[in-house]
């Protein structure tokens, strides 16, 4: 395992607040990445108090002009061990989505992703690890919500993409193709499966990054599920309510 920081874009995620208290538990410094920096730094504040680890806290913001903001900081520093980008936005339900909602989605879910690894893989040490959360709505373009689901299958391609850049010679990549999870993202949503537990998720994804896995559903019953989803015909697909 190479040495440093993890920074986590999107700390104040359900899922990054479960993959953070993970990590600290085992005694491994933080610096916690957020749009409301004073929220990035109650989830520091309380981590460091609870497990002792060193967390920082850091703005980071995709709809402010200077982002990636998080790289000034860590200029000249040692190298982070791991990056793990968490941030999402769901759009507005499939054709009630205008310009802007669209234009905010593809760029949260995906082109801000892209911009923040790409400024941030020289601060990752070569044998360190990157983490993109994506999701099985990339997977295959569904009616309920194929706006977000188009931009996750972008942020999937270029994990895959990056991964095949840097195979031998740069951090490893895991794409984590997310199932229902029970988060702030999912609360209220009706008619669904219900959503897998935070903690488990985190477990899960730890794991996965340890083991050098390239992509993984998670949790893993979304693999075989998916498989079938994508290789239903049409004329069925097109019946489901999915
Ligand atoms: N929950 C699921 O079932 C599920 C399934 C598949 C994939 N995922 C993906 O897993 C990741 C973690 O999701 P979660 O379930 O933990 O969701 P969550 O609790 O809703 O967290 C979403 C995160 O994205 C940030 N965010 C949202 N809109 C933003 C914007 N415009 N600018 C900057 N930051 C923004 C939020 O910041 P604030 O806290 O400041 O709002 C929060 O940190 C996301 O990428 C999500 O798409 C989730």
């Amino acid at each position: 395992m190479a040495p440093g920081r993890i920074a986590i874009l999107g700390a104040t995620s359900t899922v990054a607040r479960a993959l953070a208290a993970c990590y600290a538990r085992e005694g491994q410094d933080l610096l916690l990445c957020g749009r409301s920096l004073p929220e990035a730094e109650k989830v520091a504040q309380d981590l460091s108090l609870r497990y002792g680890i060193a967390a920082e806290a850091c703005l980071f913001d995709p709809d402010l002009p200077d982002y990636p903001q998080v790289l000034w900081r860590l200029e000249g520093g040692p190298p982070l061990q791991g990056v793990v980008w968490a941030i999402g936005t769901m759009s507005a339900a499939a054709g009630e989505a205008g310009p802007d909602d669209i234009r905010q989605t593809t760029w949260v879910n995906f082109g801000a992703a892209v911009a923040a690894i790409e400024g941030l893989l020289p601060a990752v040490h070569a044998k360190g690890f990157i983490v993109l959360l994506s999701s099985v709505a990339g997977e295959r373009g569904r009616r309920k919500n194929y706006v977000y689901g188009a931009a996750k299958a972008a942020l999937t391609t270029y994990g895959q993409g990056l991964n095949h850049r840097l195979a031998g010679r740069g951090p490893r990549v895991t794409v984590v193709q997310l199932g229902v999870v029970d988060s702030q993202m999912t609360w209220g949503m009706a008619g669904g499966p219900s959503g897998a537990a935070p903690e488990k998720v985190a477990k899960a994804i730890i794991r996965a990054v340890r083991a050098g896995r390239g992509r993984v559903h998670v949790p893993a019953v979304w693999g075989p599920i998916m498989l079938l989803l994508r290789l239903l015909p049409e004329p069925v697909f097109n019946r489901l309510q999915v």
